[in-house]
């Protein structure tokens, strides 16, 4: 019989590691034969540990299963046939997963992530291979024509950047992917690096050979140990198996700095220097690594390559909603019954999100507030949750997607308390070269405090004080919103600004 578990970090947090040993351990006991596949998430994260076991029927998934449980799922289903208790039924026709959209995660949670025959044998290289006997101009406008925009969170046209590499003339390009998620509330970098390395190594073969690029880094976060081994075994196995002939692929760990998420500041910390942002212009594309024309897109822009090679560009552009083509994978997370990875075409709304695949708040209580797109990313309301999450539709209402993580609160949160946190983590994780971003951050988390402090003070809200404060903290917020000289100094007014203003109560009344 042959047993999937997964060796998903989420996974092994919550003890698949110690699972896959007590299934190896009873399996002796019990004299049965048992192959022990591991797999990738499925992105059901709280009913993870969760094991899958191949019968006739197709395969059949139990979760979330302890050390524990395991003598009594042989008991039962391996060796008797009796349904147990924490039989889910098949994977795909789970409620969760059966309206997904899955393109970029089509493998995930379902092949052993290391297997290069499995990866085959589910499409995998098909796009490389078709791309090999492609010009560059050639892919590049199958890229463009997809209209596949940057997943890390600018949601710049992966086509016009690739172009941009392409037609300037260097003798040296490279391919850096951006692997060092550093976004609240998102895993979906992770989750695939470690699911299904090979794809991602394919979108990057694909883009060198559209540019002429012959060698490439995958820059990922100190934080995802795991995601970095299976990564350096899946380059050693693809390049012997013949799969990176033309194309040098090297892995590289960051050292635990937001900023290095910044294209620029990943790129001087790529070149061994500290992780500070460049000016732009020139961009990365005309003077990127070590000063050479350079193609940085995030993990799933990368991932999302090789589909649109193997099946064509209208067919991953019949997915989605206006300028938004394709599929994200968002990421439900913070105070969220069922937490984890939905894979849907853009259009989908926060509510159907947050509810249908959510299933509400993990508290019980009513969800309140919503960040989208990472800590730089504004706090929605309920009455904004009916947004479709399309790059425009969000701009619109002054939000962003970003990176598709969503993170949920109840109405237990206090709304200034995460304006504070907003300003805080831009002054820690400031990179110092702007004053706006550098000085500003700091101003902002004391006027906050005394915002705050104004609140709570005995006797009701200080009211001169109160009024003087926001109106510097709006100030301020100006100031870093347009004299920043990247998205971290110029964004975090976002989060701060719209807890302002669609939860001002929450500053001025205890
Ligand atoms: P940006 O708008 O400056 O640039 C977007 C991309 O387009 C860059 O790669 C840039 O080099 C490229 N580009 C622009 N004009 C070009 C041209 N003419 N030719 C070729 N390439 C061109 O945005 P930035 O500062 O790179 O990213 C900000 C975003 O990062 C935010 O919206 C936020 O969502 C996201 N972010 C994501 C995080 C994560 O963990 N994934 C963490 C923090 C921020
Ligand atoms: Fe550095 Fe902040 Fe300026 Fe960005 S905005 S360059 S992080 S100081």
């Amino acid at each position: 019989v042959t047993v999937f578990v997964p060796r998903d970090s989420s996974a092994i947090s919550l003890g698949a590691d110690t699972v896959a040993r007590e299934i190896a351990s009873q399996a002796i006991r019990n004299g049965c034969a048992v192959r022990l596949v591991r797999n990738g998430s499925r992105g059901l994260a709280w009913l993870e540990p969760m094991v899958e076991v191949q019968t006739p029927e197709g395969r059949i998934a139990y979760g979330p299963v302890t050390p524990a449980d395991v003598a009594s799922l042989f008991d039962a289903e391996f060796l008797h046939g009796a349904p147990h208790r924490l039989r889910l039924g098949k994977p795909e026709d789970h409620p969760y997963l059966a309206k997904q959209e899955r393109l970029t995660f089509a493998r995930v949670g379902v092949i052993d992530p290391l297997s290069i025959d499995d990866y085959r044998a589910y499409g995998g290289f098909v796009g490389l291979e078709k791309a090999i006997h492609r010009g560059g101009a050639e892919i590049v406008k199958a890229v463009t024509d997809s209209g596949l925009r940057g997943r890390g969170g600018a949601a710049f046209p992966a086509g016009i950047k690739w172009n941009t590499v392409l037609n300037t003339p260097a003798d040296l390009k490279y391919i850096v992917c951006n692997a060092d998620e550093g976004d609240s509330g998102t895993f979906s970098d992770r989750m695939l690096m470690e699911g299904d390395p090979f794809m991602l190594i394919e979108g990057m073969a694909i883009a060198a050979h559209a540019v002429g690029a012959r060698k490439g880094y995958i820059y990922v976060r100190s934080e995802y140990p795991y995601a970095e081994a299976t990564l350096r075994e899946a380059i050693r196995i693809a390049t012997a198996a013949g799969f990176l002939d033309h194309f040098e692929l090297g892995v590289r760990r960051g050292a635990g700095a937001y900023i290095c998420g910044e294209e620029t500041a990943l790129l001087e910390s790529l070149e061994g220097k500290r992780g500070i942002v460049r000016f732009k212009p020139p961009v990365p594309a005309i003077v990127g690594l070590f000063g050479k024309p350079t193609v940085v897109n995030n993990v799933i822009t990368f991932a999302a390559i090789p589909t649109i090679l193997a099946e064509g560009a209208e067919y991953y552009k019949n997915y989605g909603m206006g300028r938004s083509r394709g599929t994200l994978p968002f990421q439900l997370a913070g105070n969220i019954k069922h937490g984890g990875l939905v894979e849907k075409a853009f259009g989908v709304t926060l509510r159907e999100l947050l509810y249908d695949y959510g299933g509400g708040s993990r508290s019980g209580r009513p969800i309140r507030a919503v960040q989208v797109g990472g800590p730089l990313g504004a706090y929605l309301p309920e009455s904004q949750f009916d947004t479709p999450l399309d790059y425009e539709s969000f701009a619109a209402i002054g939000a962003m997607v970003g990176h598709g993580g969503i993170v949920a609160f109840d109405d237990t949160v206090d709304m200034a308390k995460m304006a504070r946190y907003a300003m805080e983590f831009c002054a820690i994780e400031s990179c110092g070269k702007c004053t706006p971003c550098r000085i500003g951050s700091t101003r902002g988390v004391e006027v906050i405090d005394k915002i705050i402090a104004g609140r709570d003070a005995e006797g009701g809200p200080q009211v001169n004080d109160r009024e003087k404060n926001l109106a510097l903290l709006r100030d301020l917020n100006e100031t870093m919103l347009a004299g920043s000289l990247c998205a971290m100094g110029g964004m975090t007014p976002f989060p701060v600004m719209s807890a302002l203003k669609h939860f001002e109560k929450d500053f001025t009344h205890a």
